[in-house]
């Protein structure tokens, strides 16, 4: 089972990426040929500051080695070192109906003033090629990603349709395998501090790897109503909610009994935060002293992807007629 999905390099890591995105992903990492890259293209549509660009990157790999990715197990590669992704990705725009794209991700980004270029308009054509040009199977993403591997489908049926004559839906495969969008139950939409789904662009976010004081800052900030120690508490309240990613709440009689204060439960949030990462902080502060190993995982990752991608890549140019 070929198992793809990337990251977009846009800033900080926090908890929403690493419960939506990170956890489902490395629970494939054991259960079959699984490839994660770094969508620095992607960036493009919101980063034009190259030192930036670069460094968000590499603020990816590290994160995922240290949050527990086996590069031996996982090809771990950056995205603009494979350039048959942006090969493919025209031949996929080339029969991509405009009308498709015009998607809610679409219309989010612009409604949040996200510069309305043909970039931004085509970006799921180029995850489209980032996942057929691997034969992926399955694509494990957080739940608002789903809109684009569904597209992604319909972007690879209309090829086969367009170019292999014996390609019949559902009965004989075509050119490209339709890979499917894996999703966390548990985890689909991770609250930010404010309630709203934590998101870098709205700053409710809680890292995982800055400092501890700009951690502690993050959770005592949570927003909470006015309720008395001793009052019941509503276990729907975003900071119940993020206790929830930690352990079972349903177990802690004193939320529904009232008798603790909202600031005992943030200090026992903060505890059991890091308690979960303080393992992967260090690991990664080891990592930023061994940045050659890091730029080695990436070159031996973009050798194994690209070995990946020669036959499809083939298949394609063949079928097109370059
Ligand atoms: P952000 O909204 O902070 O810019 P991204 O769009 O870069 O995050 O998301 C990267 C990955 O993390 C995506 O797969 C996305 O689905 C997942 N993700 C982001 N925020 C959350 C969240 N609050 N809950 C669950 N998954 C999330
Ligand atoms: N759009 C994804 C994100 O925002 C990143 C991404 C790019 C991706 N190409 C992909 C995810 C292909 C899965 C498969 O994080």
């Amino acid at each position: 089972m070929k198992i793809v999905s990337g990251i977009q390099s846009s800033g900080k890591m926090h908890l929403g990426n690493y419960f939506g995105a990170i956890v489902p992903f490395l629970s494939f990492q054991d259960q079959g040929d699984s490839l994660l890259f770094i969508a620095n293209l992607h960036s493009l549509t919101t980063i034009r500051d190259a030192s930036k660009l670069k460094s968000l990157a590499l603020d990816i790999a590290l994160d995922y080695l240290a949050l527990g990715l086996d590069p031996e197990k996982t090809t771990l590669f950056k995205q603009s070192d494979i350039p048959e992704v942006t090969e493919l990705y025209w031949y996929l725009t080339s029969i991509t109906p405009i009308s498709l794209l015009n998607t809610k991700a679409y219309q989010d980004k612009i409604n949040n003033k996200i510069p309305n270029d043909v970039g931004l308009f085509t970006y799921p054509v180029l995850m489209a090629a980032d996942i057929l040009l691997y034969d992926a199977d399955i694509v494990p993403v957080g739940k608002d990603q789903v809109q684009h591997i569904d597209l992604v489908r319909d972007i690879a049926i209309k090829f086969n349709i367009a170019f292999d004559s014996n390609y019949k839906p559902g009965k004989i495969s075509g050119i490209f395998k339709l890979p499917s969008a894996v999703t966390s139950d548990v985890y689909s939409i991770v609250p930010g501090t404010d309630g709203n789904k934590m998101s870098k662009s709205t700053g409710n976010v809680i890292d995982i790897f800055s400092e501890d004081k700009i951690i502690h800052k993050q959770i005592m900030g949570i927003k909470t109503d006015s309720l008395s120690i001793s009052d019941p508490k509503n276990i729907n309240a975003p900071l119940f909610q993020l206790m929830k990613l930690f352990f079972d709440i349903e177990q802690d009689q004193s939320i529904k009994e009232g008798g603790i204060g909202y600031g005992n439960y943030k200090q026992m949030l903060i505890d059991m935060f890091h308690a979960k990462f303080d393992e992967a902080r260090l690991k990664r502060k080891h990592l930023i002293n061994d940045l050659g190993y890091v730029e080695r995982v990436l070159i031996d990752g973009r050798n194994r992807a690209r070995e990946n991608a020669k036959s499809v890549i083939e298949r394609v140019r063949q079928a097109v007629g370059v």
